[in-house]
């Protein structure tokens, strides 16, 4: 059993640590079965399984979080296990029940409650779920079989910089989806995709690669882990694009703003009008807010040079403060938001 006592919560790394249990489900004869409660962390799989074979693999991320009442928080479980159904439906996989998501998510947090960080940490316990096909394949068909698993993680910031400014690379070399392709739903290949973007980005110093959309290599489309927002005066400008992930952080920030009287536009951003932004930002379950000071067209070597003095902007700030606050239930759920673990 992994022993707590000596765990730094403040400062925990994005990465996997061993927890005690997860949960699974197994869609076999055309049914979902029982949710499966185990130790064990992994996975029994035949060779040929679709997953292995052609990508039939689709995963999720959310977070639960302490209070400073004690409670536990999970933040819109049910976007994620919407989302998730999309995504299965996108490339032929069998849509997890809403409910049984739900129940999942719920119990494998309860299993592991001693890992979730404490209030006051910043970290807080991120939830994976991913969903394999697993029946034989070897002509290119969609498996009759699906297992899905959750297990969770505590998990510290994604950018170890945290909620500090980072810089940003394009390189138009690289796409992480097709114009008509997969990005739109969270499908593992576009993952690989993006590696090598991502991995050059971070070689030069980078925090991440910010792609350009793949049709005609003029807008902005996201990051490799996270969507991307900048702000001009009041009014909160992310892109509108078929090969985005519709982010459930982003979809939060653009009501957050609108709370905060700001205006919310979602519509293309050519990528020349970041010369006009005055600050920006990737956002995501596991970027949170992470502010960018700098965008860098690296086959131009043009420099977007948003926070001069390296700072984070007031509205990045407002919008993350918000955010975070709903989240720990520091602040008023208004929108039924959060969905309470006991
Ligand atoms: N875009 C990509 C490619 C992602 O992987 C993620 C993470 O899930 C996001 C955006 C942010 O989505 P969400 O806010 O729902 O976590
Ligand atoms: C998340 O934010 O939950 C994600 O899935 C991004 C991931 C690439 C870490």
């Amino acid at each position: 059993m992994t022993n707590l006592e000596n765990i730094d919560w403040a400062h925990l790394p994005f990465g996997y640590m061993k927890t005690d249990y997860n949960v699974r489900c197994t869609f076999k004869d055309g049914k979902w079965g029982e949710i499966e409660v185990t130790q064990d962390e992994t996975i029994n799989l035949h060779m040929a399984a679709s997953c292995l074979h052609y990508g039939q693999e689709i995963f999720e991320g959310l977070k639960a979080f302490r209070g400073s009442d004690g409670k536990i928080r999970l933040f819109r479980p049910d976007e994620n296990a919407k989302r998730l159904q999309n995504s299965a439906r996108g490339i032929l996989m069998e849509p997890l029940p809403e409910d049984i998501f739900m129940e999942m998510c719920k119990k494998v947090v309860k299993l592991n409650e001693r890992f979730i960080p404490p209030y006051g940490s910043g970290s807080s316990l991120y939830l994976r779920p991913v969903e394999i096909g697993i029946s034989p394949r070897v002509g290119v068909n969609p498996a009759d079989e699906y297992t899905v698993i959750i297990f969770v993680t505590p998990v510290g910031p994604y950018f170890k910089e945290g909620f500090h400014c980072t810089k940003v690379a394009i390189y138009r070399e690289y796409d992480r989806a097709a114009p008509c392709g997969t990005g739109r739903w969270k499908v593992g290949g576009n993952y690989a995709a993006g590696m090598g973007a991502t991995a050059r980005a971070k070689a030069a110093g980078y925090s991440a690669a910010l792609f350009l959309d793949p049709k005609e290599k003029k807008y902005l489309d996201e990051c490799g882990p996270a969507n991307f927002f900048i702000i001009k005066g009041n009014t909160y400008i992310t892109p509108k694009s078929g090969s985005i992930l519709p982010s459930i952080t982003n979809m939060s920030l653009q009501q957050i703003a609108r709370d905060l009287g700001m205006e919310v536009e979602a519509r293309p951003i050519p990528l020349e009008e970041l010369a006009e932004a005055d600050e920006a930002a990737e956002c995501g379950t596991a970027a949170v807010t992470a502010p960018i000071s700098e965008v860098v067209d690296m086959d131009n070597d043009v420099h977007y040079v948003i926070r001069k003095d390296g700072s984070v902007g007031p509205k990045v700030t407002d919008l993350y403060n918000r955010l975070r606050a709903i989240q720990m239930g520091d602040y008023p759920d208004e929108h039924g938001w959060v969905v309470m673990v006991d």
